[in-house]
């Protein structure tokens, strides 16, 4: 069975919330995510998320927080005083570093955007907005509620109220040329501080837009249109100082996602709320941990039993090595060798990495790092399968 690396006490601790509702759901999202028209009983919720926190730190024991995220779902359909009381009960339950990060996903209607201010009282210090597109027709074929001049407006009010704001943008649409993505993009740069999340979009299955693509009736970029709208988005981003970072994630150097991190760099993170994934080392053991994903179900179980947890799984050795592989080589900086050696209990194959470094695909950095390069990130799955074999 796998030792975890005794290295918690210098490693990033990190606490995901989960606020599974939304206005709508998005033909393309598969995200637990649900529509209620009745009001939500946010007093319950957060009762529960509190119960959850505290049956979690008594498991985990001493950390220091260094990292929140409230995620959805839609976070900003929160009233300010939830997100208060669920940064309270963190705070009462664990160590929180004076530099906490806490991140908080917003929609970019007008009605969220009211909310920011009551969002930093409470303790947020940085949020990212789900624009997704600048284009009407693209936010319309893509479900959204809001215009890109409502999402502008959002980012301006994010803007007057957090120092450190993301935005998400979709690309790769149906139809999309890379002329008019490198004008939105660009446009999106100009109103982007310091980070931008940009994602291809990915027909995700048992959506509406699956069920509309086998049809025939939502065509998306082809694998080589896909690639010149990634070649745009890398020569786009880099010019403007927005390195990526990680395959979908561009910053300027230090304004990275602290909190997104912890997942790439294989840190340990609770999840709290329904259908939020944790690994915790629980007694040097790294654990999988999931919570039931249907929220009155889950809201059951807490008032119940005391937590959500539905899996519980003692990761081996070799799924730990496969996980940090698989989070590792996302990102720009590469993996640290030896740290996989500590991990697998083995070395990386040196003949495989002569292969992926003979064809382009991977390469060794004066910092002892393994990483995937420019040409290896397009075939990333096909790369960390090869290292994982
Ligand atoms: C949990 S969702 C976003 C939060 C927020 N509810 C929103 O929609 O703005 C996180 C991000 O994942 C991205 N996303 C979701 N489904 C996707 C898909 N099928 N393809 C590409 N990106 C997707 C979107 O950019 C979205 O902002
Ligand atoms: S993309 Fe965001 S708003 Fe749309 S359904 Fe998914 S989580 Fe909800």
């Amino acid at each position: 069975m796998a030792n975890v690396e005794s290295e918690n006490a210098e490693q990033a601790f990190g606490v995901y919330v989960h606020w599974p509702f939304c206005l709508s759901k998005c033909p393309y999202c598969d995200f637990n995510s649900h529509v209620r028209h009745a009001q939500i009983d946010e007093a319950r919720f957060v009762r529960a998320f509190e119960t959850e926190i505290a049956a979690t730190a008594a498991r985990v024991g001493n950390r220091s927080v260094s990292t929140v995220f409230f995620g959805g779902g839609t976070p900003s359909l929160m009233q300010p005083a939830t997100v208060g009381a669920i940064l309270d009960s963190i705070g009462k339950h664990w160590k929180v570093d004076p530099n906490v990060e806490v991140t908080l996903e917003a929609n970019p209607t007008s009605v969220e955007a009211t909310r920011f201010k009551g969002y930093r009282a409470a303790g947020v210090n940085r949020v990212s907005l789900g624009v997704q597109s600048l284009n009407d027709a693209s936010l319309k074929e893509l479900g959204r509620l809001h215009t890109a001049q409502e999402a502008l407006d959002a980012v301006a009010i994010a803007r007057q109220n957090f120092d450190r704001y993301s935005f998400d943008l979709i690309y790769a649409r149906p139809r999309q040329t890379t002329d008019e993505w490198r004008i939105e993009l660009k446009h999106a740069i100009s109103e982007a501080a310091e980070h931008l999340s940009l994602y291809q979009l990915t027909i995700e299955p048992e959506t509406p837009f699956a069920t509309l693509h086998a049809a025939g009736k939502l065509v998306v970029p082809n694998d080589d249109n896909a690639r010149d709208l990634w070649d745009v988005t890398q020569e786009v981003t880099a010019q403007a100082g927005l390195r990526a970072y990680e395959v979908s994630n561009h910053a300027r150097p230090g304004a990275e996602c602290r909190h997104n991190l912890v997942y790439w760099r294989m840190h340990e993170y609770a999840g709290i709320g329904p259908g939020a994934h944790a690994r915790l080392d629980v007694e040097g053991r790294r654990r999988a941990i999931a919570t039931e994903k249907r929220p009155e179900a889950w809201l059951m179980r807490v008032e119940s039993l005391g937590n959500g947890v539905i899996t519980d799984d003692m990761l081996t050795r070799e799924e730990i090595a496969d996980e940090f592989l698989l989070m590792g080589l996302r990102l720009a900086e590469g993996i640290d060798p030896e740290r996989y050696k500590r991990i697998a209990g083995r070395e990386l194959d040196p003949e495989r990495i002569a292969t992926l470094t003979s064809l382009g695909f991977v390469e060794n950095g004066s910092d002892g790092m393994l990483r995937v390069t420019q040409s290896g990130f397009p075939v990333l799955d096909a790369v960390v399968a090869d290292l994982a074999a």
